[in-house]
C-alpha cells in the first residue's frame, strides 16, 4: 500500500506542492527516503525517527521507502519533516490514512517532536487555499498564515496534537481569515523630515524622488544629513496598497533570516545593507534561493550607504534588477524569480576625506586618490540614477535659529497627488510612475513646450548628453510638473530636471 501525504516547498516567491508517498515493503527494516539531495535526507530521516519514537510508535520490523515528487527538484528537507512523519505513520497503520486528501502538512520536527517553524508559509498556504485544502502548520507561523483569506489553518506546537487530530480525537480549531492583518516592523519607527534643519535643495529633490519613483544619488561632505535624508523617504512615499503589502510580504516570507511576518506588511520597507555585503546577499541566491536586500526592498527603498565602499562587482549585479524589476535565478530544473521593484537612494562623499568642493574646508586628496575613488563607481550604474544632488554642509543658523521644518505628512500629500495624476495616465498599462514610462510614452507624454525644447537642446551640446539621457531628463521633468499640477511639462520643468544632471560630482 502506498499512502500519499500532501506538502510544499517555496520555490522563489511561489509555492511548489510536493506530494509524500510512503510505501511499506517486506524486508530489510529501516527508512529510506528518496528525491531529496544527500545531506538533507540523512537529517530529515533523524528527526523524523526520533519524534516518531516519542510516541511510542516502532518502526523496528518495516522496511519503507518514502518518495518524494517531482523528484527532479531539489528541496529543503526540513519543511517536510511533518508530512514525512505522517506519511510513515500512516503507513504503519498507526494513523488512518483516510481523509487526507485535501490535507497540507508543514513543519519541521524537533528530535522531542516539537514543531518549528519554517519559511515559506504565506505562499504555500496561498496556493493550498487555491486548491481547495486546509493546511497543519508550526503554531508559530500561523499568523503570517492568516493573511490569506479564506484560508483554512490550524497551528500545532507537537507531532502528538497532529496525531490526535487525524485519528479524529484532536480539540484544535481551525482559523478561516475573513480579512488579512497588517503588522509594522521595528524598522518602521516615523523619522519626520521636519528634524532636518535646512538642506531646502536636498529635502526638495527626495520629494522629486518620491513622487516619480526615481533613484537619487546624494552627494556631500560627512556630517552633512545625506543619512537623515535617506532615512526618511519611506516616510513621504505613499501608503503601500494591498496587493504592493501582500507582495513584499511573501519576499519577507521566504527570507529565513527577515523577520517572520506577523500579517501584511503596512509600511514600505527600508533595507540599508553594510558595504561589505556579497553579490548573493545583494541580490539573494543559494542552494534553496532566498532573496536578497534588492528583493526585500520590493515595493520600497533600498539605501547604499557609502556608495564608493561598495565593491565594483557586488554594485555590477544591480543592473539586472534596476532594468527589469526582477532578479531571476538560473536553476537545474528552471529558472525561478524574485521580484526587486525598489527605489535606490545611493549616498557618498565626493572624495576620499570627503571636502572636495567644500567652501570652508579644503581637501587634502591627490588627483590619483581622488580618480582612484571615482573608479569605484561604475559609470552605467550612476548612468542609471536620475537624480544627483549635491548636500551642502548645514550652516549654524539653519541648525540653531530656525524652527521645525515641513513634516513628512505634508510633503506625503503632494506625493500622493503627483503619483495620482501618474496612474490616471498610466492606467491599464500596469505601471504606476513617471520612472518607469517607456521611451514612447516619453514621447507622448514627456514632451517640452518650445522653450523647454530650446533648453533641453542646449544642455544636450553643453553637456553632451546621450538620448538615453534626455529621456531621463524629461522623465523627472514630468514628475515635477506632476507636482506643480500641471498637464504640460514647461521649460522650469525642463531646467530643474537638468540640474539634477548637471550636479555630479564636483570636479
Ligand atoms: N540638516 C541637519 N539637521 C539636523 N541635524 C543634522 C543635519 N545634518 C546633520 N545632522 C546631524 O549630524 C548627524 C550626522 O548626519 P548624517 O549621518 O546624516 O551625515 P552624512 O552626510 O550621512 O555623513 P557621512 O558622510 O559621514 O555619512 C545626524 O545624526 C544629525 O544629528
Ligand atoms: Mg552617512
Ligand atoms: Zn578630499
Amino acid at each position: 500500500m502506498v499512502v500519499k501525504v500532501c506538502s510544499a516547498v517555496p520555490r522563489g516567491v511561489e509555492a511548489l506542492p510536493v506530494r509524500v508517498e510512503v510505501e511499506a515493503h517486506h524486508g530489510l527494516p529501516g527508512l529510506v527516503v528518496v528525491g531529496l539531495p544527500d545531506a538533507a535526507v540523512r537529517e530529515s530521516r533523524e528527526r523524523v525517527v526520533s519524534a516518531i519514537r516519542q510516541l511510542g510508535a516502532t518502526l523496528e520490523s518495516k522496511s519503507l521507502v518514502v518518495n518524494l515528487s517531482p523528484a527532479e527538484e531539489r528541496k529543503e528537507g526540513t519543511l517536510l519533516d511533518l508530512a514525512i512523519a505522517v506519511g510513515v505513520l500512516a503507513s504503519t497503520g498507526f494513523v488512518p490514512s483516510k481523509g487526507m486528501g485535501n490535507l497540507w502538512l508543514l513543519g519541521e520536527l524537533s528530535l522531542d517532536g516539537q514543531l518549528r517553524p519554517v519559511r515559506g508559509v504565506l505562499p504555500i498556504v496561498e496556493a493550498a487555499t487555491k486548491h481547495q485544502a486546509k493546511v497543519i502548520l508550526p503554531a508559530e507561523n500561523l499568523p503570517e498564515a492568516a493573511v490569506v483569506k479564506g484560508a483554512e489553518v490550524l497551528g500545532v506546537s507537537h507531532l502528538k496534537e497532529v496525531v490526535a487530530l487525524i485519528r479524529g480525537d484532536g480539540a484544535g480549531s481551525w482559523t478561516k481569515p475573513e480579512q488579512a492583518s497588517w503588522w509594522q516592523p521595528e524598522q518602521s519607527r516615523e523619522l519626520d523630515l521636519a528634524d532636518v534643519a535646512g538642506q531646502s535643495h536636498a529635502k526638495r529633490a527626495l520629494e522629486v524622488a518620491a513622487a516619480g519613483g526615481h533613484h537619487l544619488f546624494f552627494i556631500g561632505p560627512p556630517g552633512s544629513g545625506k543619512t537623515m535624508l535617506a532615512q526618511r523617504l519611506p516616510g513621504i512615499l505613499p501608503p503601500l496598497s494591498e496587493e504592493e503589502a501582500l507582495e513584499t510580504t511573501k519576499v519577507y516570507s521566504v527570507a529565513p533570516l527577515a523577520p517572520r511576518p506577523q500579517g501584511l506588511l503596512s509600511v514600505r520597507p527600508f533595507r540599508s545593507p553594510h558595504h561589505t555585503i556579497s553579490a548573493a546577499g545583494l541580490v539573494g541566491g543559494g542552494p534553496y534561493p532566498r532573496p536578497g536586500e534588492v528583493s526585500l526592498a520590493h515595493n520600497g527603498v533600498l539605501f547604499l550607504d557609502e556608495l564608493t565602499e561598495f565593491r565594483r562587482d557586488v554594485l555590477e549585479v544591480l543592473r539586472q534588477p534596476l532594468e527589469s524589476g526582477c532578479v531571476v535565478i538560473a536553476r537545474a530544473a528552471g529558472s525561478l524569480r524574485f521580484p526587486a521593484r525598489f527605489q535606490l537612494v545611493a549616498a557618498a562623499n565626493p572624495c576620499p576625506c570627503g571636502f572636495l568642493g567644500d567652501p570652508k574646508r579644503l581637501c587634502r586628496c591627490s588627483p590619483q586618490a581622488i580618480a582612484r575613488y571615482r573608479s569605484r563607481l561604475s559609470g552605467p550604474l550612476l548612468d542609471r540614477i536620475d537624480l544627483h544632488l549635491t548636500v551642502h554642509p548645514v550652516r549654524f543658523s539653519e541648525l540653531f535659529t530656525q524652527g521645525r521644518g515641513e513634516s513628512s505628512r505634508a510633503v506625503r500629500e503632494r506625493v500622493v497627488a503627483a503619483r495620482e495624476a501618474q496612474k490616471r495616465r498610466l492606467a491599464g498599462t500596469g505601471r504606476t510612475t513617471n520612472a518607469q514610462l517607456t521611451p514612447e510614452e516619453v514621447k507622448r507624454f514627456c514632451s517640452p513646450d518650445g522653450q523647454g525644447q530650446k533648453l533641453l537642446e542646449a544642455a544636450m551640446e553643453r553637456l553632451g548628453l546621450s538620448a538615453r539621457a534626455i529621456h531621463r531628463v524629461l522623465k523627472v521633468a514630468r514628475t515635477i510638473a506632476d507636482l506643480d499640477g500641471s498637464e504640460s511639462v514647461k521649460a522650469v520643468h525642463v531646467a530643474e530636471a537638468l540640474a539634477y544632471r548637471e550636479q555630479a560630482m564636483p570636479a
